[in-house]
Protein backbone atom coordinates (compact mmCIF):
# COMPACT_ATOMS: atom_id res chain seq x y z
CA UNK A 1 0.00 0.00 0.00
CA UNK A 2 3.14 2.15 0.16
CA UNK A 3 3.18 5.19 -1.95
CA UNK A 4 0.43 4.62 -4.02
CA UNK A 5 -0.30 7.51 -6.21
CA UNK A 6 -3.12 9.78 -5.00
CA UNK A 7 -6.30 8.90 -5.73
CA UNK A 8 -9.07 11.51 -5.59
CA UNK A 9 -11.05 11.46 -1.81
CA UNK A 10 -14.64 11.61 -2.88
CA UNK A 11 -17.53 10.86 -0.78
CA UNK A 12 -17.27 7.44 -0.77
CA UNK A 13 -14.49 7.42 1.38
CA UNK A 14 -16.28 9.98 3.78
CA UNK A 15 -18.62 7.10 4.25
CA UNK A 16 -16.64 4.25 4.11
CA UNK A 17 -14.46 5.84 7.58
CA UNK A 18 -17.97 6.51 9.00
CA UNK A 19 -18.62 3.08 8.29
CA UNK A 20 -15.34 1.61 9.87
CA UNK A 21 -15.79 4.53 12.93
CA UNK A 22 -19.54 2.69 13.47
CA UNK A 23 -17.76 -0.76 13.32
CA UNK A 24 -15.25 0.35 16.34
CA UNK A 25 -17.24 1.73 18.15
CA UNK A 26 -19.39 -0.64 18.69
CA UNK A 27 -16.67 -3.54 19.89
CA UNK A 28 -15.29 -0.23 22.15
CA UNK A 29 -19.05 -0.19 23.19
CA UNK A 30 -19.38 -4.25 23.81
CA UNK A 31 -15.83 -3.72 25.75
CA UNK A 32 -17.13 -0.70 27.62
CA UNK A 33 -19.85 -2.90 29.00
CA UNK A 34 -18.08 -5.83 30.00
CA UNK A 35 -15.24 -3.80 31.86
CA UNK A 36 -16.72 -0.52 32.58
CA UNK A 37 -13.84 0.85 31.27
CA UNK A 38 -13.22 2.85 28.13
CA UNK A 39 -9.81 1.82 25.89
CA UNK A 40 -8.23 4.75 26.22
CA UNK A 41 -5.56 6.76 23.53
CA UNK A 42 -2.27 9.20 23.93
CA UNK A 43 -0.92 11.09 21.18
CA UNK A 44 2.47 12.68 20.69
CA UNK A 45 2.50 15.44 18.36
CA UNK A 46 5.63 17.18 17.30
CA UNK A 47 6.33 20.63 14.77
CA UNK A 48 3.70 23.04 13.79
CA UNK A 49 0.48 23.98 14.27
CA UNK A 50 -0.42 21.90 11.22
CA UNK A 51 0.44 18.75 13.29
CA UNK A 52 -1.29 19.68 16.11
CA UNK A 53 -4.58 20.13 14.03
CA UNK A 54 -3.87 16.79 12.34
CA UNK A 55 -3.93 15.35 15.80
CA UNK A 56 -6.91 17.18 16.75
CA UNK A 57 -8.61 15.52 14.22
CA UNK A 58 -7.21 11.91 14.96
CA UNK A 59 -8.62 12.73 18.70
CA UNK A 60 -12.08 13.37 17.53
CA UNK A 61 -12.38 10.31 15.07
CA UNK A 62 -10.77 8.25 18.27
CA UNK A 63 -13.56 9.58 20.44
CA UNK A 64 -16.24 8.98 18.07
CA UNK A 65 -15.04 5.32 18.09
CA UNK A 66 -15.68 5.19 21.68
CA UNK A 67 -11.91 5.65 22.95
CA UNK A 68 -11.03 8.16 25.91
CA UNK A 69 -8.18 10.18 25.77
CA UNK A 70 -5.08 9.70 28.79
CA UNK A 71 -1.95 11.85 29.61
CA UNK A 72 0.43 8.60 29.75
CA UNK A 73 1.65 5.90 27.61
CA UNK A 74 1.64 3.28 29.94
CA UNK A 75 -2.24 3.80 30.28
CA UNK A 76 -2.84 3.65 26.47
CA UNK A 77 -4.39 0.74 24.31
CA UNK A 78 -3.63 3.05 21.36
CA UNK A 79 -0.35 5.14 20.85
CA UNK A 80 0.29 7.62 18.31
CA UNK A 81 2.96 9.31 17.66
CA UNK A 82 2.43 12.28 15.13
CA UNK A 83 5.79 13.22 13.60
CA UNK A 84 7.48 16.19 12.25
CA UNK A 85 10.57 16.24 9.95
CA UNK A 86 11.24 20.15 9.83
CA UNK A 87 14.70 18.77 11.92
CA UNK A 88 16.31 16.24 12.48
CA UNK A 89 16.03 16.33 16.64
CA UNK A 90 12.76 15.77 16.56
CA UNK A 91 13.07 12.46 14.25
CA UNK A 92 15.80 11.55 16.30
CA UNK A 93 13.40 11.88 19.61
CA UNK A 94 10.82 10.44 17.50
CA UNK A 95 13.28 6.99 17.54
CA UNK A 96 14.18 7.01 21.25
CA UNK A 97 10.27 7.17 22.09
CA UNK A 98 9.60 4.03 19.66
CA UNK A 99 12.69 2.02 21.33
CA UNK A 100 10.73 3.13 24.84
CA UNK A 101 7.73 1.68 23.98
CA UNK A 102 8.91 -1.67 22.52
CA UNK A 103 9.60 -2.48 26.33
CA UNK A 104 5.67 -1.65 27.45
CA UNK A 105 5.03 -3.46 24.14
CA UNK A 106 6.64 -6.69 25.53
CA UNK A 107 4.25 -6.77 28.86
CA UNK A 108 1.21 -5.29 26.99
CA UNK A 109 0.84 -7.45 23.78
CA UNK A 110 -2.78 -5.54 22.67
CA UNK A 111 -1.08 -1.81 22.85
CA UNK A 112 -1.20 -0.58 19.08
CA UNK A 113 1.46 1.64 18.15
CA UNK A 114 0.57 4.25 15.31
CA UNK A 115 3.30 6.68 13.72
CA UNK A 116 2.00 9.46 11.47
CA UNK A 117 3.24 13.15 10.24
CA UNK A 118 5.32 14.51 8.00
CA UNK A 119 8.72 12.08 8.97
CA UNK A 120 6.31 9.50 7.69
CA UNK A 121 6.14 11.05 3.92
CA UNK A 122 9.92 10.05 3.57
CA UNK A 123 10.33 6.87 2.06
CA UNK A 124 14.33 6.41 3.73
CA UNK A 125 12.34 6.76 6.87
CA UNK A 126 9.39 4.18 6.18
CA UNK A 127 12.29 1.55 5.21
CA UNK A 128 13.93 2.39 8.53
CA UNK A 129 10.48 1.47 10.23
CA UNK A 130 10.03 -1.48 8.30
CA UNK A 131 13.57 -2.78 9.37
CA UNK A 132 14.10 -1.98 12.37
CA UNK A 133 10.82 -1.37 14.22
CA UNK A 134 8.78 -4.51 13.15
CA UNK A 135 6.66 -3.82 15.86
CA UNK A 136 5.48 -0.65 15.09
CA UNK A 137 1.22 -1.87 13.69
CA UNK A 138 0.45 1.11 11.63
CA UNK A 139 2.35 4.07 9.51
CA UNK A 140 0.74 7.13 7.38
CA UNK A 141 1.25 9.72 6.03
CA UNK A 142 -0.09 13.48 6.19
CA UNK A 143 -2.03 12.86 2.88
CA UNK A 144 -3.98 9.48 4.64
CA UNK A 145 -4.75 11.22 7.87
CA UNK A 146 -8.79 11.05 6.98
CA UNK A 147 -8.03 7.56 6.51
CA UNK A 148 -7.12 6.43 10.35
CA UNK A 149 -10.45 4.87 10.90
CA UNK A 150 -10.16 2.46 7.86
CA UNK A 151 -6.62 1.25 8.36
CA UNK A 152 -6.93 1.10 12.15
CA UNK A 153 -9.67 -1.44 11.68
CA UNK A 154 -7.23 -3.25 9.32
CA UNK A 155 -4.81 -3.44 12.55
CA UNK A 156 -7.31 -4.93 14.39
CA UNK A 157 -8.11 -7.93 11.37
CA UNK A 158 -4.84 -8.39 10.03
CA UNK A 159 -2.44 -7.95 12.43
CA UNK A 160 0.18 -7.35 10.64
CA UNK A 161 2.23 -3.46 9.98
CA UNK A 162 0.07 -1.70 7.64
CA UNK A 163 1.42 1.16 5.74
CA UNK A 164 -0.46 3.58 3.64
CA UNK A 165 1.30 6.96 2.46
CA UNK A 166 0.52 8.63 -0.15
CA UNK A 167 3.35 10.85 -2.13
CA UNK A 168 0.82 13.31 -3.65
CA UNK A 169 -2.19 15.30 -2.54
CA UNK A 170 -5.46 15.30 -4.21
CA UNK A 171 -8.86 17.31 -3.75
CA UNK A 172 -9.36 18.21 -0.66
CA UNK A 173 -12.04 16.29 1.59
CA UNK A 174 -14.78 18.21 3.53
CA UNK A 175 -17.24 16.58 5.48
CA UNK A 176 -15.11 14.23 7.80
CA UNK A 177 -16.96 13.42 10.94
CA UNK A 178 -14.97 15.03 13.39
CA UNK A 179 -15.47 16.90 16.66
CA UNK A 180 -12.86 18.74 18.71
CA UNK A 181 -11.67 19.51 21.87
CA UNK A 182 -13.39 22.94 22.04
CA UNK A 183 -12.10 25.89 24.18
CA UNK A 184 -12.16 29.28 23.58
CA UNK A 185 -9.59 29.24 20.66
CA UNK A 186 -9.63 27.15 17.56
CA UNK A 187 -7.34 26.39 14.27
CA UNK A 188 -8.80 26.56 10.96
CA UNK A 189 -7.15 25.50 8.15
CA UNK A 190 -7.66 27.48 5.35
CA UNK A 191 -4.91 25.64 3.05
CA UNK A 192 -2.86 23.02 2.34
CA UNK A 193 0.88 22.56 0.97
CA UNK A 194 2.93 24.72 -0.07
CA UNK A 195 4.56 25.62 -3.74
CA UNK A 196 7.63 27.77 -2.34
CA UNK A 197 10.33 25.25 -2.34
CA UNK A 198 13.09 27.09 0.77
CA UNK A 199 15.83 25.46 -0.70
CA UNK A 200 16.30 24.16 3.30
CA UNK A 201 12.69 23.05 3.92
CA UNK A 202 10.78 19.71 3.51
CA UNK A 203 7.55 20.66 4.35
CA UNK A 204 6.71 20.84 0.33
CA UNK A 205 7.92 17.15 -0.26
CA UNK A 206 5.59 16.08 2.89
CA UNK A 207 2.52 18.11 2.74
CA UNK A 208 2.50 18.82 -1.28
CA UNK A 209 1.71 21.28 -3.39
CA UNK A 210 -0.62 24.77 -1.97
CA UNK A 211 -4.26 23.92 -2.36
CA UNK A 212 -6.81 26.49 -0.69
CA UNK A 213 -10.31 25.47 0.74
CA UNK A 214 -13.49 27.11 -0.79
CA UNK A 215 -14.61 29.70 1.33
CA UNK A 216 -17.59 28.68 1.85
CA UNK A 217 -16.24 25.46 4.05
CA UNK A 218 -14.32 27.71 6.14
CA UNK A 219 -16.72 30.01 6.83
CA UNK A 220 -19.40 26.61 7.81
CA UNK A 221 -16.52 25.65 10.31
CA UNK A 222 -16.34 28.85 11.85
CA UNK A 223 -20.08 29.34 12.24
CA UNK A 224 -19.72 25.96 13.83
CA UNK A 225 -16.65 26.56 15.99
CA UNK A 226 -18.74 29.55 17.27
CA UNK A 227 -21.76 27.47 18.03
CA UNK A 228 -19.81 25.76 20.47
CA UNK A 229 -18.03 28.76 22.40
CA UNK A 230 -15.09 29.50 20.06
CA UNK A 231 -14.57 33.01 20.48
CA UNK A 232 -10.92 33.63 18.72
CA UNK A 233 -10.16 31.80 15.70
CA UNK A 234 -6.23 31.33 13.93
CA UNK A 235 -6.24 31.04 10.29
CA UNK A 236 -3.91 28.37 9.42
CA UNK A 237 -1.63 27.74 6.33
CA UNK A 238 1.90 27.62 5.23
CA UNK A 239 1.34 30.85 3.23
CA UNK A 240 -1.66 32.29 4.21
CA UNK A 241 -1.02 35.27 1.65
CA UNK A 242 -1.32 33.26 -1.25
CA UNK A 243 -4.21 31.90 -0.50
CA UNK A 244 -7.21 31.62 -3.53
CA UNK A 245 -4.59 31.86 -6.39
CA UNK A 246 -6.05 28.80 -7.63
CA UNK A 247 -9.40 29.75 -7.41
CA UNK A 248 -11.35 31.03 -10.78
CA UNK A 249 -12.79 34.10 -9.39
CA UNK A 250 -10.67 37.10 -7.50
CA UNK A 251 -10.66 36.15 -3.96
CA UNK A 252 -7.62 36.50 -1.42
CA UNK A 253 -6.54 36.38 2.28
CA UNK A 254 -7.67 39.59 2.52
CA UNK A 255 -11.34 38.84 1.61
CA UNK A 256 -11.45 35.59 3.36
CA UNK A 257 -10.36 37.70 6.55
CA UNK A 258 -13.55 40.18 6.04
CA UNK A 259 -16.13 37.23 5.39
CA UNK A 260 -14.63 35.23 8.41
CA UNK A 261 -15.06 38.53 10.44
CA UNK A 262 -19.04 39.00 9.82
CA UNK A 263 -19.29 35.83 11.24
CA UNK A 264 -21.02 36.80 14.49
CA UNK A 265 -19.64 35.36 18.15
CA UNK A 266 -15.80 35.44 16.61
CA UNK A 267 -13.98 37.98 18.58
CA UNK A 268 -10.57 37.60 17.77
CA UNK A 269 -8.86 36.50 14.36
CA UNK A 270 -5.50 35.48 14.04
CA UNK A 271 -3.82 34.09 11.11
CA UNK A 272 -0.55 32.65 10.33
CA UNK A 273 2.34 31.94 8.78
CA UNK A 274 2.67 34.95 6.29
CA UNK A 275 5.29 34.84 3.36
CA UNK A 276 6.57 38.18 3.31
CA UNK A 277 6.90 38.20 -0.71
CA UNK A 278 3.37 38.00 -0.55
CA UNK A 279 1.68 40.53 2.16
CA UNK A 280 -0.29 42.59 0.46
CA UNK A 281 -0.90 46.32 1.22
CA UNK A 282 -4.55 45.33 1.06
CA UNK A 283 -3.87 43.00 4.27
CA UNK A 284 -2.24 45.37 6.26
CA UNK A 285 -4.83 47.73 5.75
CA UNK A 286 -7.82 45.04 6.96
CA UNK A 287 -5.37 44.52 10.08
CA UNK A 288 -5.76 48.16 10.43
CA UNK A 289 -9.30 48.69 10.13
CA UNK A 290 -11.01 45.59 11.32
CA UNK A 291 -11.64 45.53 14.66
CA UNK A 292 -11.61 41.52 14.79
CA UNK A 293 -7.83 41.02 13.35
CA UNK A 294 -5.96 41.19 16.06
CA UNK A 295 -2.50 43.01 15.39
CA UNK A 296 -0.05 40.83 15.48
CA UNK A 297 1.73 39.17 12.17
CA UNK A 298 4.37 35.83 12.53
CA UNK A 299 6.82 37.66 9.66
CA UNK A 300 9.33 34.83 9.02
CA UNK A 301 12.49 36.47 8.02
CA UNK A 302 14.87 33.42 8.32
CA UNK A 303 17.97 35.69 7.64
CA UNK A 304 19.27 39.09 7.34
CA UNK A 305 21.27 38.75 4.78
CA UNK A 306 20.85 38.93 0.81
CA UNK A 307 23.44 36.21 0.02
CA UNK A 308 21.72 33.70 2.41
CA UNK A 309 18.00 34.54 1.23
CA UNK A 310 18.52 34.30 -2.22
CA UNK A 311 20.51 31.13 -1.63
CA UNK A 312 17.41 29.89 0.87
CA UNK A 313 15.50 30.97 -2.68
CA UNK A 314 13.40 33.23 -0.53
CA UNK A 315 12.17 35.52 -3.28
CA UNK A 316 12.69 38.71 -1.03
CA UNK A 317 15.41 40.68 0.03
CA UNK A 318 16.36 42.41 3.44
CA UNK A 319 15.27 45.65 1.92
CA UNK A 320 11.77 44.41 0.93
CA UNK A 321 11.09 42.54 4.22
CA UNK A 322 11.73 45.73 5.75
CA UNK A 323 10.05 48.09 3.67
CA UNK A 324 6.78 45.82 4.98
CA UNK A 325 7.35 46.15 8.46
CA UNK A 326 7.97 49.75 7.72
CA UNK A 327 4.13 49.96 6.19
CA UNK A 328 3.08 47.70 8.85
CA UNK A 329 4.41 49.62 11.91
CA UNK A 330 3.19 52.99 9.79
CA UNK A 331 -0.56 51.94 9.86
CA UNK A 332 -1.05 49.92 12.75
CA UNK A 333 1.35 51.27 15.53
CA UNK A 334 0.67 48.91 18.44
CA UNK A 335 1.79 45.89 15.37
CA UNK A 336 3.44 43.17 17.10
CA UNK A 337 6.02 41.11 15.14
CA UNK A 338 7.23 37.79 15.55
CA UNK A 339 9.40 35.57 13.20
CA UNK A 340 11.32 32.57 12.24
CA UNK A 341 15.80 32.72 11.98
CA UNK A 342 17.64 30.29 11.12
CA UNK A 343 21.72 30.11 11.74
CA UNK A 344 24.04 27.87 10.22
CA UNK A 345 22.80 28.00 6.96
CA UNK A 346 25.33 26.69 4.31
CA UNK A 347 27.96 29.39 3.03
CA UNK A 348 26.96 31.39 5.96
CA UNK A 349 29.73 33.77 7.00
CA UNK A 350 29.78 35.77 10.21
CA UNK A 351 29.07 38.64 8.13
CA UNK A 352 25.99 37.19 7.28
CA UNK A 353 24.94 36.17 10.82
CA UNK A 354 26.02 40.15 11.74
CA UNK A 355 23.36 41.18 9.05
CA UNK A 356 20.53 39.26 10.81
CA UNK A 357 21.88 40.44 14.08
CA UNK A 358 21.35 44.03 12.75
CA UNK A 359 18.18 43.24 11.74
CA UNK A 360 17.03 41.55 14.51
CA UNK A 361 17.94 45.05 16.39
CA UNK A 362 16.43 47.19 14.02
CA UNK A 363 12.79 45.71 13.49
CA UNK A 364 12.46 44.98 16.79
CA UNK A 365 10.27 41.77 17.48
CA UNK A 366 8.22 40.98 20.17
CA UNK A 367 9.16 36.97 19.76
CA UNK A 368 11.03 34.72 17.83
CA UNK A 369 11.31 31.05 16.64
CA UNK A 370 15.35 30.59 16.47
CA UNK A 371 16.88 27.66 14.40
CA UNK A 372 20.01 26.12 13.82
CA UNK A 373 20.16 24.80 9.99
CA UNK A 374 19.11 21.39 9.90
CA UNK A 375 19.93 19.31 6.83
CA UNK A 376 17.20 17.20 5.26
CA UNK A 377 17.83 14.56 3.00
CA UNK A 378 15.98 15.50 -0.52
CA UNK A 379 15.53 19.03 -0.15
CA UNK A 380 18.39 21.28 -2.56
CA UNK A 381 20.55 23.17 0.51
CA UNK A 382 21.50 19.39 1.49
CA UNK A 383 23.62 18.93 -1.54
CA UNK A 384 25.17 22.93 -1.35
CA UNK A 385 29.01 22.98 -0.78
CA UNK A 386 29.86 24.97 2.90
CA UNK A 387 27.94 23.02 5.30
CA UNK A 388 28.73 24.76 8.59
CA UNK A 389 30.60 22.85 11.57
CA UNK A 390 28.08 22.23 14.38
CA UNK A 391 30.39 24.41 16.81
CA UNK A 392 30.64 27.21 14.74
CA UNK A 393 26.83 26.81 14.18
CA UNK A 394 26.30 26.41 17.87
CA UNK A 395 28.21 29.62 18.57
CA UNK A 396 26.86 31.58 16.31
CA UNK A 397 23.33 30.87 17.05
CA UNK A 398 24.75 31.59 20.80
CA UNK A 399 25.54 35.07 20.03
CA UNK A 400 21.94 35.74 17.53
CA UNK A 401 20.56 35.10 20.38
CA UNK A 402 22.08 36.58 23.44
CA UNK A 403 20.91 40.17 21.12
CA UNK A 404 17.21 38.75 20.45
CA UNK A 405 16.65 37.96 24.08
CA UNK A 406 17.99 40.89 24.71
CA UNK A 407 15.82 43.02 22.29
CA UNK A 408 12.83 41.01 23.47
CA UNK A 409 13.12 41.60 27.21
CA UNK A 410 13.62 45.39 26.77
CA UNK A 411 10.85 45.89 24.72
CA UNK A 412 8.97 44.42 27.24
CA UNK A 413 9.57 46.67 29.76
CA UNK A 414 8.56 49.38 28.34
CA UNK A 415 5.02 48.46 28.78
CA UNK A 416 4.97 49.22 32.60
CA UNK A 417 1.35 50.94 33.30
CA UNK A 418 0.37 50.14 29.52
CA UNK A 419 -3.28 49.02 29.09
CA UNK A 420 -3.95 45.75 27.17
CA UNK A 421 -7.55 43.69 26.23
CA UNK A 422 -6.62 40.54 27.26
CA UNK A 423 -9.12 37.27 26.71
CA UNK A 424 -9.38 35.36 29.60
CA UNK A 425 -8.24 31.61 28.81
CA UNK A 426 -7.54 29.98 32.34
CA UNK A 427 -5.98 29.53 35.56
CA UNK A 428 -2.82 30.73 35.12
CA UNK A 429 -1.47 27.53 37.74
CA UNK A 430 -3.64 25.25 39.94
CA UNK A 431 -3.54 26.81 43.12
CA UNK A 432 -2.56 30.31 42.43
CA UNK A 433 -4.91 33.56 42.08
CA UNK A 434 -4.00 34.09 39.17
CA UNK A 435 -5.52 34.26 35.35
CA UNK A 436 -3.67 34.00 32.21
CA UNK A 437 -4.40 35.05 28.98
CA UNK A 438 -3.05 37.07 25.44
CA UNK A 439 -3.68 40.53 24.31
CA UNK A 440 -4.66 41.19 20.39
CA UNK A 441 -0.94 41.37 20.04
CA UNK A 442 -0.30 38.07 21.31
CA UNK A 443 1.44 38.86 24.52
CA UNK A 444 1.10 36.73 27.66
CA UNK A 445 -0.46 37.76 30.53
CA UNK A 446 -1.40 37.46 33.93
CA UNK A 447 -3.29 38.90 36.41
CA UNK A 448 -5.14 38.26 39.45
CA UNK A 449 -8.87 37.09 39.08
CA UNK A 450 -11.68 34.80 39.64
CA UNK A 451 -12.83 31.71 37.39
CA UNK A 452 -16.02 32.93 35.92
CA UNK A 453 -13.91 35.82 34.22
CA UNK A 454 -12.40 32.52 31.80
CA UNK A 455 -13.51 33.85 28.42
CA UNK A 456 -13.98 37.10 28.86
CA UNK A 457 -12.64 40.10 27.46
CA UNK A 458 -10.76 42.34 30.21
CA UNK A 459 -8.51 45.16 29.96
CA UNK A 460 -5.60 44.74 31.80
CA UNK A 461 -2.70 47.18 33.29
CA UNK A 462 0.39 45.85 33.19
CA UNK A 463 2.51 46.61 36.61
CA UNK A 464 5.23 44.03 36.18
CA UNK A 465 6.82 43.34 33.15
CA UNK A 466 9.27 40.46 32.92
CA UNK A 467 10.90 39.05 30.98
CA UNK A 468 9.13 37.28 28.33
CA UNK A 469 5.75 37.42 29.87
CA UNK A 470 3.75 40.56 32.05
CA UNK A 471 1.88 40.63 35.26
CA UNK A 472 -0.81 43.25 35.62
CA UNK A 473 -4.05 43.85 37.36
CA UNK A 474 -8.03 44.00 36.07
CA UNK A 475 -8.98 47.81 35.48
CA UNK A 476 -12.71 46.56 34.48
CA UNK A 477 -14.93 43.69 35.56
CA UNK A 478 -17.31 42.95 32.87
CA UNK A 479 -20.64 42.52 33.92
CA UNK A 480 -21.29 38.72 34.64
N1 LIG B 1 16.57 23.64 9.47
C1 LIG B 1 16.29 24.56 10.41
N2 LIG B 1 15.12 25.20 10.48
C2 LIG B 1 14.19 24.93 9.54
N3 LIG B 1 12.95 25.41 9.34
C3 LIG B 1 12.42 24.79 8.27
N4 LIG B 1 13.30 23.91 7.77
C4 LIG B 1 14.42 23.98 8.53
C5 LIG B 1 15.67 23.33 8.51
N5 LIG B 1 15.98 22.43 7.57
C6 LIG B 1 12.35 26.44 10.17
C7 LIG B 1 12.04 27.71 9.34
C8 LIG B 1 10.55 27.67 9.24
C9 LIG B 1 10.17 27.01 10.55
C10 LIG B 1 8.80 26.47 10.62
O1 LIG B 1 11.13 25.97 10.69
O2 LIG B 1 12.47 28.83 10.08
O3 LIG B 1 9.99 28.95 9.09
FE1 LIG C 1 8.94 25.60 4.08
FE2 LIG C 1 9.38 27.89 2.78
FE3 LIG C 1 7.05 26.59 2.45
FE4 LIG C 1 7.57 27.80 4.78
S1 LIG C 1 7.33 28.82 2.79
S2 LIG C 1 6.73 25.72 4.49
S3 LIG C 1 9.77 27.50 4.97
S4 LIG C 1 9.06 25.89 1.83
Amino acid sequence: MQNQIRLNINNDEVLENQYYINEIRRTNDDFFLSFNEKKKFHIITYGCQMNEHDSEKLTAMLKNMGYEETDSYETADIIIFNTCAVRENAELRVYGNLGHIKHIKKTKKDLILAVSGCMMQQPHIVEEIKKKYKYVDLVFGTHNVHNFPKLLSSVYEEKKQIIEVWNSEGRILEGMPYERKLGLKAYVNIMYGCNNFCTYCIVPYTRGRERSREKENIIDEVNKLVQDGVKEITLLGQNVNSYGTTFEELYDFADLLEDVSKIDGIERIRFMTSHPKDLSDKLIYIIKDNPKVCEYVHLPIQSGSNAILKSMNRKYTREDYLEIVRKLKENIPNVSLSTDIIIGFPGETEEDVDATIELIEEVGYDSAFTFIYSKREGTPAARFEQHIPNDVQHKRFEKMLSVLNKTVIARNKTRMGEVYEVLVEDRAKKDTDFLIGRSRENYLITFKGSNDLIGKLVDVKITNPKNFSMEGEIINTPVL
